[in-house]
């Protein structure tokens, strides 16, 4: 059982007897209260009873007022704020999306097709958008295939470049025309920034397509 603390039971018994209800008075006053209805008449009492009421009741709250209230705390327990559960809940959620906003790109454009490889590298600025010559020589029209009649050869081109070949000249000794001559060294070499299969995909490229 649940003690009652004495100020509770005190306050109960003030309240009472402001409201004249039996047991209001103070366990030490009952003694002398059995005389009082003796000495009244019966009609009176209730009227008697009735009278002191106004004055007992602003006692009782003047006496309630100065016991503590018992705080009653309806919010939260901690320090923490309440909208931090729906945050960490959906962290998880949150970072698999972070991560596919990344994966999404790579995955939805696979490997870059010859052409645009010949693009993205930048072959067409040296040697035309369609592969007519620039600064480079022509490739279009299966030049580039007279050049290097082995595709692995033509591979190994573009992945060295001309820097080593300058003032020689380059691919099949018996070219229609004569051999190419590395004149400039600078075709660049692009190891260092394709793949091998992106390589194999823009000589295949060159050789068939342009
Ligand atoms: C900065 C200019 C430049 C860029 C960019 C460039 N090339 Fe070249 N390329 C050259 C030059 C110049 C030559 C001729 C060799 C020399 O003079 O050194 C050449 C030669 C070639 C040849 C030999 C053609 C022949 O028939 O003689 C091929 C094939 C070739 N380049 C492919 C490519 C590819 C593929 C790319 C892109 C991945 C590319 N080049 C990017 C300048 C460039």
């Amino acid at each position: 059982m649940t003690e009652v603390p004495e100020y509770l039971l005190e306050r109960s018994r003030q309240r009472r007897a402001a409201l004249g209800l039996p047991g209001g008075a103070a366990p030490a006053a009952e003694g002398g209260s059995p005389a009082a209805p003796a000495t009244t008449a019966p009609s009176s009492a209730p009227a008697a009873a009735a009278a002191p009421q106004p004055a007992a009741a602003a006692a009782a709250v003047a006496v309630a007022d100065p016991i503590p209230a018992v705080k009653v705390d309806t919010g939260p327990r901690s320090g923490i704020p309440v909208w931090m559960m729906p945050v960490v809940l959906l962290l998880p959620f949150w970072a698999v999306v972070y991560m596919g906003a990344f994966a999404a790109p790579k995955a939805a454009g696979g490997p870059r097709t010859g052409q645009q490889i010949y693009v993205a590298a930048g072959c067409g600025s040296c040697h035309g958008p369609t592969g007519g010559g620039g600064v480079g020589p022509a490739l279009s029209g299966g030049q580039a295939k007279l050049t290097f009649p082995n595709e692995a050869d033509h591979v190994a081109w573009v992945a060295e470049g001309s820097s080593a070949s300058r003032g020689k000249s380059y691919g099949d000794p018996a070219r229609p025309g004569g051999p190419r001559p590395a004149a400039s060294g600078g075709m660049p070499a692009f190891k260092g920034t394709l793949t091998p299969e992106e390589i194999l995909a823009v000589v295949q490229y060159e050789r068939d397509r342009l």
